[in-house]
């Protein structure tokens, strides 16, 4: 069917009809845009919708992400058929690192342990010992011996972050980033910090101010609370705490639901501009097509998949 023609229908309706349907569950990250969170089964980041994908009966997942969150729940349930409405939507900081230069870079360093990212291609994680995301990589960094060199890739912010928690002086981070969180610096949190004094912080650990604000936060110089955590993690502290305003430095497709649910609360972006092009590519139309079409399936080769499950499932323990 033509989207055209389908344009005066309500697409809401439409959507929740066909899941049902096809037996299909919609997840969607916490930066996509409201009406796809809209109707989403389930909402979160990346740790829990990996999570979710292996959990579900549904014999469609739509993923409503970027595409290496769909290779990743295509590779945790392969008997599953996982569709992304868009194929564009890609992610700049899963493109810092190709297969050819983490061989390279392994070869430099034949007895290092490898932590990935999730945000990485699958031909990547089939190259990594272990796989992490923003929720659990000082956990996955801390449960690997002390004597082992870790090569942690690809983004440098959350491998500066890593380091200086787990206090750890044998990792060697690749320089890779997200041209989002990058573009998040020191000058646009102090600036915020200046104008709300009172308010709760919280930072997004691929920001290029983690690192000082780590220094911030040890030396006492921020006012309110502060903390360092992924997506997920700031709806839970959102939820949670009894601050009632908060100064949010990540990508702002978060905001909309922290507003939703916490209707009583102020949340203010750090940087009104930090939007991942990637993550809005999706629309309800484009879900709606994927429902109807079975568009575009993600599906991980075989060979790839059997050696990219090893590092993700050693993800999926660690929370
Ligand atoms: P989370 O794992 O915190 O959801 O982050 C994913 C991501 O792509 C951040 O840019
Ligand atoms: Fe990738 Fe950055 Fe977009 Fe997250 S915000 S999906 S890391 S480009």
């Amino acid at each position: 069917m033509q989207l055209m023609s389908v344009l005066n229908l309500d697409l809401t309706k439409e959507i929740q009809r066909l899941k049902k349907e096809k037996n299909a569950i919609v997840l969607a990250h916490n930066y996509q845009i409201s009406p796809v969170q809209d109707v989403a089964d389930f909402v979160g980041d990346s740790l829990k919708l990996s999570r979710l994908a292996g959990e579900t009966d549904a014999s469609y997942i739509i993923f409503c992400g970027v595409h290496f969150m769909a290779e990743t729940a295509s590779i945790i349930s392969p008997d599953k058929k996982v569709l992304i409405p868009d194929l564009e939507a890609g992610c700049s900081l899963a493109s810092s690192i190709n297969p050819n230069e983490l061989l390279k870079w392994k070869n430099e360093n034949p007895d290092a342990v490898v932590v990935s990212y999730v945000n990485t291609s699958a031909e990547v994680k089939a190259l990594s010992d272990y796989c992490c995301t923003s929720s659990n990589a000082v956990k996955v960094v801390q449960s690997i011996p002390e004597s082992n060199t870790i090569l942690f890739l690809p983004d440098m912010f959350l491998g500066a972050y890593v380091a200086e928690v787990t206090k750890r002086k044998n990792i060697k981070i690749w320089p890779g980033e997200c041209h989002v969180h990058a573009g998040i610096t020191d000058k646009d949190i102090n600036r915020m910090l200046n104008k709300y004094v009172n308010a709760e912080f919280m930072v997004h650990p691929e920001c290029s101010c983690t690192s000082s604000t780590l220094y911030h936060i040890s030396n006492g110089d921020i006012n309110g609370e502060s903390k360092i955590l992924s997506t997920e993690g700031m709806m839970n502290e959102a939820r949670v705490s009894k601050n009632n305003q908060f100064l949010v430095a990540t990508e702002v497709g978060i905001l909309s639901r922290m507003r939703q649910e916490n209707p009583s609360k102020e949340f203010i972006p750090v940087k009104e501009d930090a939007i991942c092009k990637y993550m809005k590519k999706i629309t309800i139309e484009k879900v709606y097509n994927s429902l109807v079409n079975d568009v575009y399936e993600v599906k991980v080769p075989e060979d790839i998949a059997r050696k990219a499950i090893i590092p993700i499932e050693r993800m999926l323990a660690i929370s």
